[in-house]
């Protein structure tokens, strides 16, 4: 059995082998490999009595499932209506020519993937941007980069 076949059935065995487990099992395997890679989509579909279509179809419908490799940290900056009127342009923009990685690009190094995401529920403390699983409230451009040189010395 491959690593991914082990993990899906782990994970189908936590959440149950019905269709409704679906966007757990994506999520734990988002959460364990990073990304979503073809193969895993289909030993979940696999598992889970479903056809690859439908796996792959909801897969791409929830956007932070990642189905493309991605770097080392993925940051999302927050891109909903308090964090804009806070300034998350500007720290978009900083992060973009700091990185050298446009929005949904991976840096050279691998180290970064740069996102944007949907309220991220700090809407009084925009603009927030989250690092992998770590929330960074009350951004200022210098702000963002201090945060992300700290995340790039690990
Ligand atoms: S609008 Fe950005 S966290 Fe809610």
């Amino acid at each position: 059995m491959t690593n991914i076949e082990i993990l899906v059935k782990d994970l189908v065995k936590k959440h149950g082998r019905q269709r409704n487990s679906l966007m757990a099992v994506l999520q734990g395997v988002v959460q364990q490999e990073k990304y979503l890679s073809e193969d895993a989509m289909i030993v979940i579909a696999r598992e889970l009595d479903l056809s690859a279509a439908d796996v792959f179809g909801t897969a791409s419908f929830y956007t932070f499932l990642d189905t493309v490799p991605r770097g080392k940290n993925i940051i999302r900056v927050c891109k909903t209506i308090s964090c804009h009127m806070a300034g998350k342009d500007e720290v978009i923009k900083t992060l973009e020519n700091h990185l050298k990685a446009k929005v949904g690009e991976t840096t050279h190094d691998g180290k970064f993937t740069l996102l944007t995401a949907n309220c991220l529920g700090w809407c009084h403390k925009g603009p927030v941007m989250l690092i992998n699983n770590e929330v960074f409230p009350e951004l200022t451009p210098e702000k963002a980069i201090d945060i992300v040189e700290e995340f790039s010395k690990h």
